[in-house]
């Protein structure tokens, strides 16, 4: 891992979007590119015989949404997502000069690891930039395929900013993980082969960061076959792409903490936005909570691991975003399968809370000997399982002779902790459940059971 010091270009002073993006030469924003539908097919050509040809299978959701729901994954390429398909094409247009030299990418991880995998199969030295919020599973692995690994900058922008002055000053080619011609290009392969896979589509969901994989799929399907939909899908916390359709321009929109750390680009790019932004159907905007059940969904249904980012498009569906397509056949591109275990494993409990399968409250019961065994064996009586029991003597302000248990508890789905709410208000005069508990609640688990 390298050091890396940035130290901003004078003509990087201004915070005009335009300032910024100048810098990076493949994204003109005066002169945006559109790119065709011949280099989508040129793309998928080239990159063949190194990218896998993954499987667009029918979902065992479809009862539980009401649509038939086909499932393109493409966290089954060897680094784990689709960036593969674009930085792959990207390195081969390279001239013999520029390869030589090598390359730089800025990138939360996927491209990063995409660029970093297929440099290291080509020969071609990469070095990337990551963010210091860059998923640390994602950041080894790029250590893995032997690249220079720079971490700075607090996002996105900043760390674009760093690896676009690294590649001036060490004469470089950088390549933009969303907006280079050539990286839409190659990411449209992907629509491609769905088209190839499955028959009679009728809408492709795509989760969007900064617009390349949305722009590529939608020249591609609109080129085909016009009648196909296109639904694009980002987070509450980094809702770039409607910013930019607000705005009628790609526009610096404040990105927060997202599970769907892929999709957390502050600004989609000029070629991307020139590219879609006519023949792009919708675009969806989802809360964080429907993502964490989205990839609990996909652990419990599916037996699929699938990012925050790729989980994206099941997330509108539960969230009830999509509920035109029902009766229709949708492809769900599930872009990437990169999570840390720990924020997997936080990712299934916040999924189970939304859910209304995992739930907590406080019940004031009596500090005789048996009390609190007395509480136990009456949840335990419906079949619900505690997790956890903490109790509470020194803060109880209503009599010596009572203790608080607080008691988190897991149960079949929402009905079942709506039946141990009532039986905890039935049988003690003092319980305390957060009510939004029972407000965020996806759907019946009876449903998919
Ligand atoms: C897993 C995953 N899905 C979707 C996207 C969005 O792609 P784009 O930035 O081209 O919109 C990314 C971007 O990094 C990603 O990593």
């Amino acid at each position: 891992m390298e050091n890396y010091t940035y130290s901003p270009d004078e003509s990087e002073d201004s915070d005009t979007n335009e300032v910024m993006e100048m810098v990076d030469p493949s994204c003109d924003p005066n002169k945006p590119v559109k790119v065709s539908f011949e280099e989508i097919t040129s793309a998928a050509y080239r990159i063949k015989s190194g990218i896998v040809n993954t499987a667009c299978s029918k979902s065992h959701m479809s009862d539980l949404t009401g649509m038939d729901i086909y499932l393109k994954k493409d966290f089954l390429q060897h680094t784990g997502s689709f960036k593969e398909r674009g930085a792959r094409y990207a390195m081969l247009m390279l001239t013999e000069e520029q390869r030589q030299k090598g390359v730089v990418a800025a990138s939360l991880g996927n491209h990063a690891l995409a660029v970093c995998y297929h440099g290291y199969q080509l020969g071609i030295p990469v070095t990337v930039v990551m963010p210091i919020i860059a998923p640390i599973m994602k950041i080894q692995k790029c250590r893995d395929y032997n690249a220079k690994v720079i971490m700075e900058g607090k996002d996105m922008g900043e760390a674009k900013k760093i690896a676009i002055q690294y590649s001036k000053k060490n004469d470089l080619t950088y390549i933009n993980g969303y907006d280079n011609p050539q990286i839409i290009a190659g990411q449209g392969t992907i629509a491609l082969e769905i088209l190839e896979q499955v028959q009679d589509v009728d809408a492709i969901v795509v989760p969007t960061g900064g617009g390349g994989l949305l722009a590529g799929v939608a020249v591609a399907i609109k080129t085909l076959n016009p009648n196909i939909k296109i639904i694009g899908v980002e987070s509450e916390r980094c809702a770039s792409y409607n910013a930019a359709m607000e705005s009628s321009k790609p526009i610096f929109t404040s990105i927060g903490g997202t599970l769907a750390d892929g999709l957390a680009v502050p600004m989609i790019g000029y070629n991307a936005w020139e590219t879609s932004k006519n023949i792009i159907d919708k675009m969806v905007v989802v809360k964080e909570e429907w993502i964490a059940v989205a990839i609990l969904r996909f652990v419990e249904l599916e037996k699929c691991v699938v990012e925050g980012a790729g989980a994206c498009g099941l997330a509108a569906i539960l969230a009830g975003q999509l509920d035109e397509f029902k009766g229709k056949r949708v492809v769900l591109i599930l872009s990437g399968g990169n999570i840390d275990t720990t924020i997997l494993g936080r990712c299934l409990e916040r999924g189970l809370a939304a859910d209304g399968r995992l739930v907590k409250c406080k019940v004031t019961v009596s500090d005789r000997p048996g009390g609190i065994s007395e509480l136990c064996k009456l949840i335990g009586s419906i079949g619900v399982s505690i997790k956890d029991v903490i109790h509470e003597r020194a803060w109880v302000t209503s009599d010596v002779f009572s203790v608080e248990v607080k008691v988190v508890c897991e149960t079949r789905d929402y009905n079942h902790s709506v039946e141990l709410r009532d039986l905890l208000y039935s049988r003690y005069k003092k319980v305390r459940f957060d009510n939004n508990q029972f407000q965020s609640q996806v759907s019946s688990t009876s449903d998919y059971d």
